[in-house]
């Protein structure tokens, strides 16, 4: 009985840790469906057949954030190396989200062609509600003391967003 009450707050520790570990494993897997999409765009040579894997990919990676989003909604607070450990893996994603909405802009008049610029933006329009879903859910398990900075370091990923959006509604 002693034993249990001393290892209690062992366990707790361990799951914290194993939390932040699972939400940056998220994070880890949106970077990798997130950089599938830009090298599905990147080399996309603008036929109708060729778009498929790009929604493909796309689909995939909203699939993705939506887990991510379970993930941290599921998981305990975040501990100070939890917290780390998932800054660490947002600041990698929010290079990637760059490149690939970049990749998605440059790409731009061969969706025009296709007239399916529409569609991407509706596209763009709910990943970027998922991804913001997925930031709040990630942020809510930051200490609080933290949230402000948490804020700041995925800023970057909803101002991609944006810039991409801004291209896209003028269809
Ligand atoms: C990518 O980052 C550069 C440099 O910060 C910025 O100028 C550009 O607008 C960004 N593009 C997107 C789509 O986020």
């Amino acid at each position: 009985m002693r034993l249990v009450t001393l290892l209690a707050p062992l366990a707790f520790a361990a799951s914290v840790l194993a939390d932040g570990q699972a939400i940056a494993g998220a994070l880890a897997k949106t970077d990798t469906a997130t950089a599938k999409l830009g090298a599905a765009v990147s080399k996309w040579r603008g036929d109708l057949l060729g778009a498929l894997p790009i929604v493909a990919e796309s689909t995939g990676l909203l699939t993705t954030v939506k887990k991510g989003t379970k993930t941290a909604e599921n998981s305990e607070p975040l501990d100070f190396d939890g917290t780390l450990a998932v800054a660490h893996a947002t600041q990698k994603l929010t290079g990637t989200v760059n490149s690939t909405l970049t990749a998605l802009i440059n790409a731009k008049p061969k969706f025009d062609k296709l007239r399916m610029s529409p569609l991407i933006f509706i596209t763009l329009e709910l990943q970027k509600k998922a991804t913001n879903d997925m930031s709040d859910a990630i942020i809510a398990k930051v200490p609080e003391q933290l949230q402000a900075l948490a804020r700041d370091i995925v800023a970057p990923i909803a101002a991609s967003f944006e810039v991409a959006l801004d291209v896209y509604h003028l269809f």
